[in-house]
């Protein structure tokens, strides 16, 4: 097995992926969109359900403000490109994380922290495969520029975590957690997607 170069992936992105993203340029651009909207939802999602966990909320008061940028940013690229912001079928792979979310306290939140870290982590290594990869100097130098935001928020995603649970809960659950996660990247979806 491969060794992941990212910090809490137990399997790096294969080869195919990349070559199917540079070949569908346009779509992963559009999904990228969807993916930063999403982002910044969740962390909005997570500050009203927790509104008085205080470490949680400004964090992730600024990790929303900072996807929201990304967003917009994503969103002027499409608009040059004249792309425009169409819906497009999630791959499975949010959903099969979300599935993994326990219902009760304190759980949940643990479980929610964790999978954002998670999908973080993944947005950190995929955009910097596309900053690599892509030959398009403007278009690369977009993706580089996100990495290391992408980067830092999966890092507040952990730190969040160990702030509200015991340090080795926390680690057991994450290998649990990022299992899942790379099995549900294991086979390539046809269709192609940031996180597919
Ligand atoms: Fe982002
Ligand atoms: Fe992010």
């Amino acid at each position: 097995m491969a060794v992941a170069t990212v910090k809490y992936l137990q399997t790096p992105t294969s080869p195919a992926w990349i070559e199917q993203a540079i070949a569908n340029l346009d779509t992963i651009l559009l999904d990228h969109s969807h993916c930063e909207r999403k982002a910044a939802g969740v962390a909005l999602n997570l500050m009203c359900r927790y509104p008085s966990n205080t470490q949680l909320v400004y964090q992730l008061t600024a990790i929303a403000r900072e996807e929201l940028e990304h967003f917009q940013q994503v969103n002027n690229i499409l608009e040059r490109r004249n792309i425009p912001l169409a819906p497009l079928p999630a791959p499975p792979y949010a959903a099969g994380l979300k599935a993994q979310v326990r219902r009760n306290e304190p759980g949940r939140l643990l479980d929610s922290l964790l999978i954002s870290g998670l999908i973080e982590a993944r947005s950190h290594e995929r955009l910097g495969l596309l900053g690599e990869n892509v030959r398009d100097r403007e278009l690369a130098a977009f993706y580089r520029s996100l990495m290391a935001s992408e980067a830092r928020h999966y890092g507040t995603y952990w730190v969040l975590a160990t702030t509200y649970f015991p340090r080795e809960e926390v680690t057991e659950r994450l290998e649990e957690l990022a299992t899942v996660e790379s099995e549900l990247l294991a086979t390539l979806h046809p269709q192609p997607r940031i996180h597919a």
